[in-house]
């Protein structure tokens, strides 16, 4: 992985993550993005011609390794680790850090253990019963740029995972249009 690529994965790492101010962000075009219910995958798709997804890595960690809020929010589980890049025509717009717990990984979501470049919210709201909940946001500085960063949970057939997200430089979410 890129050493950039490392800095955006920590910086998601070292979020302080905090409940939104809903009825002031929602009025703002920044708000429209970090508060999105739906598929982000869908909204960044309809601000380019070609939406890629790079993964850097995907490994198991032990449940010791999650956080008290990491617990509260997925139980105590091990989890698989799955983070990517999306880039909107060529373009790195996207990191993400996404928890899914083993528990999660069974039945018919065996599947998001082997996705690939298939990104995780084309995969998810493919199913009816998808949603969100749990949507934080933080701000975070990497290599002195101020960015916008959320985190929210997952649920698919009524099984959790925890998606963190942070806006790069180039991202729609900073952009006039978009
Ligand atoms: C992913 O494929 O892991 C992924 C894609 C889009 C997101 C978050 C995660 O917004």
């Amino acid at each position: 992985m890129s050493d950039f690529k490392r800095l955006y994965v920590e910086a998601l790492l070292a979020a302080n993550w905090e409940a939104p101010d809903w009825q002031q962000l929602e009025k703002t075009k920044e708000g429209e993005w970090l508060l999105e219910r739906h598929s982000m995958t869908e909204r960044l798709k309809a601000c380019c011609s070609t939406l890629t997804v790079e993964v850097l890595g995907l490994h198991e960690v032990g449940k010791e390794v999650l956080s008290d809020n990491e617990r509260d929010l997925l139980g105590d589980q091990a989890c698989l680790v799955r983070e990517v890049v999306l880039s909107g025509d060529d373009v790195p717009w996207l990191c993400a850090r996404t928890l899914v717990p083993m528990s999660t990984l069974t039945e018919r979501e065996q599947d998001i253990a082997d996705l690939g470049a298939v990104p995780l919210g084309q995969r998810v709201f493919n199913q009816a019963n998808a949603r969100r909940d749990a949507i934080e946001v933080a701000h975070v500085v990497c290599e002195g740029q101020a960015l916008l960063a959320r985190r929210s949970r997952l649920w698919v057939n009524d099984k959790p995972m925890l998606v963190s997200e942070l806006f790069l430089p180039h991202a729609p979410i900073y952009q006039e249009e978009g």
